[in-house]
């Protein structure tokens, strides 16, 4: 059984699958597969073309919709007031859902002031339609703005976090706030397998290199993982991570694997990095 992570009154599986790219019956199979693997927390997102898939494979699973925690984004060109909302009433008619766990604001918007964002957040949580709400792709000063702005407590920031991309800034930022940061790309895209030194980590514990990544993720304060596959076994792997843990040594050799070019997931409407 995966622990949780408290952030601000929410109580989030430390894993949860990730579902880009997953689509049709390859998506409702990897999140069925998911919920009988033990998963609780499935993260999803209206630009992803799957919340009708996600939305069948949670409502057909014999787990109780309370039992999961279920996270979904509004795309960046809709984060304005009245579109926001729009985008998470569509988003639960496509999952055939009365709520959503956590909404997150996919990534910000260099057009729209993060004060009318954070209104429309706000709103889609006091009208029920969220549970708990938060950001993604946010940056140290986007994030104390965003905090500045908010009455309710926001709960994640979702960035990209792996052994090869260092996050320090973003994730004292969370931790001062009281927001989980949950790592997006955590297995680097599958290039975490290659490394010698996680195999070698792995062989130690006879485990993977992908199980010591996310090992060395949610062994940190505040951090959960959303690691995704299209394979159920896969799947099942990357949630076999709570009978080991990792020494100090090689929690620190595995950060000391962070690359000045290590990111991976970078557009022209991204914010100015950390
Ligand atoms: N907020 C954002 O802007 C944002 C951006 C990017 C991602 N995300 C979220 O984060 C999730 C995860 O990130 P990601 O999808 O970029 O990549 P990832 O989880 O870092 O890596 C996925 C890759 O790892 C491979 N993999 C998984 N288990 C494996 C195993 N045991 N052996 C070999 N290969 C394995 C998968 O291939 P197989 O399918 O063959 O297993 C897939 O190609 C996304 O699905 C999405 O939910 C959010």
């Amino acid at each position: 059984m995966i622990h949780t992570v408290e952030a601000n009154g929410a109580e989030i599986p430390a894993i949860g699958l990730g579902t880009w790219d997953l689509r049709g019956d390859t998506c409702e199979t990897c999140v069925s597969a998911a919920l009988d693997a033990g998963y609780r927390h499935i993260d999803t997102a209206a630009m992803y073309d799957n919340e009708r898939e996600v939305g069948r494979a949670i409502r057909n699973s014999s787990v109780p919709r309370e039992k999961i925690f279920l996270t979904t984004k509004v795309w960046h060109d809709s984060v304005g007031v009245g579109p926001f909302q729009r985008s998470v009433e569509d988003s639960l008619g496509r999952f055939k859902l009365d709520y959503a766990d956590l909404v997150l604001v996919h990534w910000p918007d260099k057009g729209t002031p993060v004060q009318e964002t954070m209104q429309a957040l706000m709103d889609v949580k006091a009208r029920g339609l969220a549970k708990h709400v938060g950001v993604s792709n946010f940056t140290v000063s986007l994030v104390e703005e965003a905090v500045s702005h908010s009455s309710v407590p926001l709960v994640v920031n979702q960035v990209e976090y792996h052994p090869y991309l260092e996050q320090s800034p973003v994730l004292e930022v969370c931790r001062k706030h009281g927001l989980a940061l949950t790592a997006y790309s955590p297995l680097a895209k599958g290039r975490v397998f290659d490394e010698p030194v996680l195999r070698e980590i792995g062989e130690n514990h006879g485990k993977s290199a992908g199980q010591v990544t996310l090992r060395w993720l949610v062994q940190q304060e505040q951090v959960i993982a959303i690691p995704r596959s299209s394979k159920p076994d896969h799947i099942i792997a990357a949630y076999d991570i709570a009978d080991f843990r990792l020494g100090e040594d090689e929690m620190k050799c595995i950060s000391g694997l962070a690359q000045s070019d290590g990111r991976m997931v970078d557009f022209d409407f991204a914010p100015d990095w950390d």
